[in-house]
């Protein structure tokens, strides 16, 4: 049986994930500070499920050690980045656009976990707004879209 360890199942996009995956047969691990509601998703979902708590913080940093242990071994473990627009979760707040829904956010990270890629956007659409931030000076960025890189323009033209 596959594994899977969802960091943030309380709530969100992680307890749809949690879902997803439990319903495609896997043992599913879930983590959260709010033992309540990880109890409650624990009975939803399969017997075969647990939950414990652990720091996110904690979490990222393992998961990121993980990563490079991975490369350098060769392992067949792959990690993917999962890097979300807006998806309506209560967190986006105020007027935002491309919002997705916690199910459709689920399920195409798990497409992008099947495929083994190391980077998705959620939604897909999202990427132009990466590749925005990437490629344009942060005049356009401004003047356009009223958004500022998150680099120091400044240091990085030093
Ligand atoms: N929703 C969006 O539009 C959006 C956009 C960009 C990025 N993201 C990112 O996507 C992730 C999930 O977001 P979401 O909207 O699904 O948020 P959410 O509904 O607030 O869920 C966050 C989850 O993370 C857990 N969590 C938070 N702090 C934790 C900690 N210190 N230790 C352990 N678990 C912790 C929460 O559980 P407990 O509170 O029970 O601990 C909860 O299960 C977040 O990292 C968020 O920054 C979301």
């Amino acid at each position: 049986m596959q594994k899977a360890i969802v960091i943030g199942a309380s709530s969100g996009i992680g307890r749809e994930l949690a879902k997803l995956l439990s319903q495609e047969g896997y043992e599913v691990g879930l983590t959260g500070r709010r033992t309540e509601l990880l109890l409650t998703l624990q009975k939803e979902l399969s017997s075969k499920s647990y939950s414990y708590n652990a720091s996110k913080a904690y979490m990222s940093n393992f998961l990121e050690g993980l990563r490079y242990t991975f490369l350098k071994e060769g392992s067949n473990i792959f990690v993917t980045d999962v890097k979300p627009g807006y998806v309506d979760t209560g967190m986006p707040k105020g007027d935002v656009f491309w919002m997705a829904s916690t199910k459709k956010a689920a399920s195409q990270i798990m497409d992008a976990i099947r495929a083994k890629k190391k980077r998705v956007y959620i939604t897909k659409r999202w990427r132009i707004i990466a590749w925005l931030l990437m490629t344009m000076p942060d005049w356009f960025l401004i003047c356009f879209f009223g958004l500022g890189k998150r680099t120091n323009s400044k240091s990085r033209r030093k």
